[in-house]
């Protein structure tokens, strides 16, 4: 099988992105990240793809007359590349309805909670956990799934847990569920890579 092209979005730090290119150099997945895009100049995600070789470009949502013009632009980029794959890791900007259908099925997100629970709009960042802290659930965790025209409503591929114990901080927390991204993310790229999510109706089914 030809070897997939990702492009990755972000819109800060990028451990994300980082546990991606950690498992690409060490033969985990076998795909190419082609680019990294974020809508933010000081986003450190940007040094570390510069630093592993990879194509890394700031877009200022600034210089376009809206969300649509913006999005387009990204999309511009993202065919001429032929990008197989896009990834959301930690990109803070909800995309159009074009750029949704334009690559439908083929945008992956990465949530820091237990989707359906503590998502949607308004739902980011520390802001997770600090209201998983607050409603006192006692297991919060983290999602990968396909993006749709809604927010964080797709299809789920792939979930893992963590406790909340009761000096948890929403920083802890954080931390504590970036631990299990940093392992659920990779493995949902390597089986879409790999082709082994099938859709039914909103299931991922996982073939082995
Ligand atoms: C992660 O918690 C991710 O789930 C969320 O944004 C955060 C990004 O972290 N979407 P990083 O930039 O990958 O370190």
């Amino acid at each position: 099988m030809p070897q997939l092209k990702i492009g990755v979005l972000i819109s800060g730090g990028g451990t994300n992105l980082q546990s991606i290119i950690d498992n690409i150099n060490n033969g985990f997945i076998d795909a190419k990240i082609d680019v990294v895009i974020s809508n933010k100049k000081s986003a450190y995600g940007l040094e570390r793809a510069k630093s592993n070789g990879i194509d890394a470009i700031y877009v200022n949502p600034n210089n376009y007359k809206g969300s649509e013009e913006y999005n387009q632009i990204i999309i511009s980029e993202l065919q001429d590349r032929n990008i197989d794959l896009i990834v959301l890791a930690g990109y803070l900007k909800i995309l159009s309805m074009d750029f949704v259908r334009t690559f439908e099925n083929k945008i992956i997100n990465i949530h820091p909670s237990l989707i359906p629970s503590f998502c949607g709009r308004g739902y980011y960042g520390i802001k997770v956990h600090e209201e998983v802290i607050k409603y006192g659930v006692k297991v919060t965790g983290a999602t990968v799934h396909f993006v749709d025209d809604g927010a964080d409503t797709g299809p789920i591929i792939l979930q893992d847990i963590v406790f909340v114990d009761n000096n948890d901080t929403p920083l802890s927390l954080q931390l504590k569920v970036l631990n299990i991204e940093h392992k659920i993310l990779p493995l949902a790229i390597k089986l879409f890579c790999e082709n082994k999510l099938v859709l039914e109706d909103r299931r991922v089914i996982i073939k082995n």
